[in-house]
C-alpha cells in the first residue's frame, strides 16, 4: 500500500514512517525542509519536500495513497495560535477531498472537544470537524495525551531552579503518552485500515500525578527530592515568556493549564474511561529523560 505521513521525522512521523516502511509498504513522509530528504531516504521512504500550508502540494502528494496521518507541527510564530491550527486543518480537509483520499489517521488530543479555552488544543477541534465534513471519507482522530517529551522543556527549569511545576493545580493526575506508542497506534490503524466512518481514540500510555512525575524523573537524574510546584498562571505565563516563547503561544500554553486544573480538558476521557493502549511506562522513559537532561 502507499502511506503518507506529515511531520516530517519528528516525534511520531519518524517511528511511524519507519514501521510502515518495514512492514513492506511505500511511504511518502512530508517535511518543510530540503535537508531532510537524505534522512527521510536513508529510512527507505520517499521525501516530499513543501508546507502544510500548500494546499496544491499536498493535494499532488496525497494522490494515489491509501492512507493519510496527518498532524498539526507546533507553528510557535503564529499570531493567532488556534486559527493557524485549525487553518491546517481546513487545507488538510480540502486536499484530501481533491486527491480522493479515502483513509485518514487524525493526531488530535485529548480535550479536543472544547472549541475553546484549552489552547492549542482548541485548534485541534477544529481540524477534528474539518476533517468529519469530508464526505465518504474514514478518519480516526488518535486523541493523544501529554507526551512524555513535553518534559526535556522543563529540563531547563529543574537545572537552573531545583524544581519542576505547571499551572495544573495540586497534583492532579495526568494522562500521559509516549510518542512512540501513538506511532504504533496510527500504525496499526494504517496497516489494518479497518476504520469506518469517523471515530474518536484516546491513546495514553499510563496516568501519573504530578508528584510522581517529579519522583521518577528527578530519581532518574539522582534528585528523588525533586518537587513538582503548582504555579499560579500569571508565573507560568511569565516563566514561558522568559523562556523565549510569544506571548501568544504563552498564553495558550497558560489557558491550557487553566483547563487541565479545572478538569475540564481531561472531563471526555473521564467520562468515557478508554482503556489504556500505549505500552511505554514513565519509568521506561526516565533513562531517556537523565541521558538528555546529562547532556543539556
Ligand atoms: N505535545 C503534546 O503533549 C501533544 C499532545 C497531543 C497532541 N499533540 C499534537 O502533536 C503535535 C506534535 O507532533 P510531533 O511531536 O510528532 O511533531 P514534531 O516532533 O514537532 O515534528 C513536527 C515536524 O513537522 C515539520 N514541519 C514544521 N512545519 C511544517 C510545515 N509548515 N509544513 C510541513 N512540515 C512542517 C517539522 O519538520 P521539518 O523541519 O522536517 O519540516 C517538524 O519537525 C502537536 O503540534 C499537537 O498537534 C501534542
Amino acid at each position: 500500500m502507499q502511506f503518507v505521513v506529515t511531520g516530517s521525522l519528528g516525534n511520531i512521523g519518524k517511528p511511524l514512517a519507519e514501521r510502515l516502511v518495514r512492514e513492506g509498504h511505500s511511504v511518502i513522509v512530508i517535511s518543510s525542509n530540503t535537508e531532510k530528504t537524505a534522512h527521510i531516504e536513508a529510512l527507505g521512504a520517499i521525501a516530499a519536500i513543501g508546507s502544510v500550508h500548500d494546499i496544491g502540494f499536498l493535494t499532488e502528494t496525497f494522490k494515489g495513497a491509501d492512507g493519510v496521518y496527518t498532524m498539526v507541527p507546533p507553528n510557535f510564530g503564529a499570531v493567532n495560535w488556534k486559527k493557524d491550527i485549525a487553518r491546517v486543518g481546513e487545507n488538510y480537509a480540502a486536499a484530501i477531498k481533491a486527491s480522493g483520499v479515502k483513509n485518514v489517521v487524525n493526531l488530535s488530543s485529548l480535550g479536543a472537544h472544547m472549541p475553546d479555552g484549552c489552547g492549542p488544543v482548541s485548534g485541534l477541534y477544529f481540524v477534528e470537524k474539518a476533517l468529519d465534513g469530508l464526505e465518504g471519507v474514514n478518519v480516526v482522530h488518535l486523541r493523544a495525551g501529554f507526551f512524555f517529551t513535553n518534559f526535556f522543556g522543563n529540563i531547563g527549569m529543574i537545572k537552573h531552579l531545583g524544581i519542576i511545576g505547571g499551572n495544573y493545580g495540586e497534583s492532579p493526575k495526568l494522562a500521559l503518552v509516549h510518542p512512540n506508542d501513538i506511532a504504533e497506534a496510527a500504525a496499526k490503524e494504517l496497516l489494518a485500515l479497518s476504520f469506518r466512518g469517523k471515530s474518536i481514540q484516546y491513546i495514553v500510555s499510563e496516568e501519573k500525578t504530578t508528584n510522581e512525575i517529579a519522583f521518577i524523573l528527578g530519581k532518574a537524574i539522582g534528585k528523588p527530592e525533586l518537587p513538582w510546584i503548582d504555579f499560579k498562571d500569571e508565573d507560568t505565563f511569565n516563566s514561558l515568556v522568559k523562556a523565549g516563547l510569544s506571548k501568544e503561544v504563552a498564553e495558550n500554553y497558560t489557558e491550557m493549564g487553566v483547563a487541565v486544573r479545572t478538569g475540564e480538558m481531561a472531563a471526555e476521557y473521564n467520562a468515557l474511561r478508554p482503556s489504556i493502549v500505549g505500552k511505554t511506562k514513565l519509568e521506561d522513559f526516565a533513562p531517556v529523560f537523565a541521558a538528555v537532561y546529562a547532556q543539556s
